[in-house]
């Protein structure tokens, strides 16, 4: 159905890293993708419009605590609830799981995921000073509580 969330594999990825390019100056490798698939230690999520995927969510769920590594929609979509959906999705698949806590971390001049975050429940936890290679940013460390 379009616009259904779907778990992705292997068969998405030239897809997946088309979008990721898009979406981050620094993306994520093939290798690092297939790796954590091949391991079962990731699992994306992901959205189409007109066959396409637009968005996708890659977390990992390790005892009761889920890590959000990756979540971006296409720039032509954004802002139309997709985030969301992916988002959503995810707890709910947490929830099932007996996942307890969440953790990630956003760069902190990136206000759309913050606000994203926020809306969902996160709170800041901390703060990793410049933590990212590409722009020596400081990132906030966020946490949400399943109940
Ligand atoms: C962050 C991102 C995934 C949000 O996706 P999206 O589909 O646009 O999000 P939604 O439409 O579901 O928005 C949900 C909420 O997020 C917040 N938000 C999203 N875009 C925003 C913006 N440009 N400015 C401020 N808040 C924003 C708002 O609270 C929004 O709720 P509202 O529309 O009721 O105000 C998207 O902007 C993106 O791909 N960014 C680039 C990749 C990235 O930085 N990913 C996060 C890595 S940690």
């Amino acid at each position: 159905m379009e616009n259904e969330v779907v778990q992705l594999g292997k068969a998405d990825l030239d897809e997946l890293i088309e979008l990721e390019k898009l979406c981050f100056a620094y993306s994520w490798t093939r290798d690092q993708f297939l790796l954590g698939l091949e391991r079962g230690a990731y699992v994306i999520l992901g959205v189409r419009q007109n066959a396409k995927i637009v968005g996708y969510i890659a977390f990992s769920m390790i005892d009761d605590e889920m890590e959000i590594l990756n979540l971006a929609v296409h720039p032509n979509c954004r802002r139309g609830g997709l985030g969301s959906r992916l988002l959503k999705r995810a707890f709910e698949i947490c929830r099932a799981g007996g996942i307890t806590k969440s953790f990630l971390d956003v760069k902190v001049s990136n206000k759309p995921a913050i606000d994203l975050y926020k809306k969902f429940g996160y709170s800041q936890i901390g703060v990793r000073k410049k933590y990212y290679p590409d722009t020596k940013e400081d990132a906030l460390l966020f946490r949400y509580d399943f109940r």
